[in-house]
């Protein structure tokens, strides 16, 4: 593989993205839980290039802000004259050595392959051109060939009848010697139709000089843009298409991929199964042989072997030991860690909370800000008192404590080891080893209750009705 150690990437997004109809500049607009921008930079990071440059116009700012974290060269076009203008920006900021790959922020779905093949003809000394064969070449740029070989890429608003019938369309990705493209790019004229600075207009100047242009064609869907909504629900499922095979190449089995969706990074063991309309978004590692049944959303989690979450359990910020089984029902909040074998059955909410390995909370509880022991059992429509308003306090619990149902564990509360609650009680005192608290009004049996009569009826009011 040739170094890419002398290649500068240049990623245009200064468009307004007017068709989106969106206070968010359209770059922003996330595909499988990224924004646009974010999978070229990924893309073109992987190949190591030596810089990224993104040229930036309409809501520059937010899309600077959205990526602060991330090495780019910043490059402002001012006013967006044209292709071949904002790649004359950023050339500017260029060393003027090596090769030059132009990628757009508005076409998400390229891969390495394609990225790397343009580069290496560059890098080769001539000029890379990723084309495809369009279905419906709509107003995109026209491939002129002559003989097989490519001359010219026409606009389709400069293109004559028989030049708009081609079917080969202009990705707009090319990679050029960098020496070359600096001097080309003086040369553009906004000579056509719409008084624009195209970038195409090197491939003729290219040819003109007996460069070779190598064209490396790429399938529509990989290098299909976005300009509106519809377009974006396009790519979406094709990146899902392809998200979705990539897991199930690394072991992962699906009731239906096209009803899992993928908003993030997620990796998995073998043998895991997806069933239907299931979310997994941010980071997420599934352990070997995870199940996740249907309706489940799972969000920056770690979940572990053998882990089953039963229907419409949402885990989100949470770290699952193996072997735990979670809903149905069931909401798990950030900071929320299971130990192995943990038992969380349906409408139980953890949030912030840490429980031992075999501690089970099978049905209707809420436990936050808390830390259960090992082997604790949590009742039904027991609830920990964690919040009085204004602060937050913590229950503390040992191993073999035992919550009956319909127990308010009012915090800060600490129960020892084997400490058991009463079924019912409001516990607002700690509780030693092996105590019971029982904290409940003391039952009274009236004998003979008179139930309450049926009240007679109010005579209607003929007016009323
Ligand atoms: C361009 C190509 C066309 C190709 C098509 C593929 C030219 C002259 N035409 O057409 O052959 O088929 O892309 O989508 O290059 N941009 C800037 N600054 C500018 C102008 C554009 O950053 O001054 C960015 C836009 O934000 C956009 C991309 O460049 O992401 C393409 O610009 P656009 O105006 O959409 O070009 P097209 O007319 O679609
Ligand atoms: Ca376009």
């Amino acid at each position: 593989m040739p170094a890419t150690d002398a290649l500068d990437i240049v990623i245009l997004a200064a468009g307004k993205g007017t068709r989106m109809r969106s206070s968010l500049a359209k770059v922003l607009h996330p595909v499988g839980g990224k924004p646009l921008l974010g999978h070229v930079i990924d893309t073109a990071s992987a190949i190591g290039p030596r810089s990224i440059n993104v040229v930036i116009g309409h809501q520059g700012a937010d899309v600077q802000a959205a990526f602060a974290d991330r090495q780019i060269n910043w490059v402002e076009q001012a006013e967006q004259l044209g292709t071949g203008h904002a790649v004359g920006e950023a050339n500017k900021t260029l060393n003027g050595d090596g090769v030059v790959l132009v990628l757009y922020g508005d076409v998400p779905l390229v891969t390495e392959a394609t990225m790397r093949a343009a580069a290496e003809a560059a890098i080769a000394g001539h000029v890379g051109l990723v084309t495809s064969e369009f279905s419906d070449a709509a107003e995109l740029g026209r491939i002129v060939r002559e003989g097989g070989t490519i001359k010219s890429i026409v606009e389709y608003k400069d293109a004559d009848e028989s030049q708009r019938a081609i079917t080969e369309i202009n990705s707009g990705i090319m990679a050029i010697p960098a020496d070359e493209l600096s001097r080309w790019l003086k040369e553009i004229k906004p000579n056509n139709a719409q008084a624009e600075l195209y970038l195409t207009d090197v491939i003729a100047m290219a040819v003109a000089e007996d460069k070779d242009v190598i064209g490396i064609s790429a399938e529509e869907t990989e290098v299909i843009g976005i300009n509106d909504r519809t377009q974006l629900a396009e790519v979406e499922r094709l990146y899902q298409a392809r998200a979705t095979q990539g897991l199930m190449l690394t072991g992962v089995s699906m009731a239906d991929p096209s009803r899992v969706e993928i908003r993030g990074d997620v990796t998995a063991g073998e043998d895991c199964f997806i069933d239907i309309n299931v979310v997994l978004a941010g980071k997420v590692s599934l352990g070997k042989n995870v199940t996740i049944g249907p309706g489940c959303v799972v969000q920056n989690s770690i979940i572990g072997d053998n882990t089953v979450l039963h229907p419409h359990t949402l885990v989100d910020g949470a770290k699952v030991a193996a072997n735990c089984a979670l809903g149905p029902f069931a909401r798990i909040r950030p900071e929320t860690v299971l130990g192995d074998g943990v038992k969380i059955g349906n409408f139980v909410e953890t949030k912030k909370s840490t429980l031992g390995a075999g501690t089970k909370a099978s049905h209707l509880a809420y436990l936050g800000d808390a830390t259960l022991g090992e082997n604790c059992n949590v009742g039904a429509g027991a609830i920990t008192a964690n919040y009085d308003g204004v602060n937050k306090f913590e229950t503390r619990a040992g191993d073999n404590v035992f919550v009956g149902t319909n127990v308010t564990m009012v915090a800060p509360l600490q129960l020892e080891d084997w400490a058991f609650l009463a079924a019912g009680s409001t516990v607002i005192k700690n509780v030693g080893n092996n105590e019971l608290a029982v904290g409940r009004g003391k039952q009274r049996n009236i004998p003979d209750w008179k139930r309450p009569d049926q009240q007679a009826a109010e005579p209607k009011d003929a007016d009323e009705t």
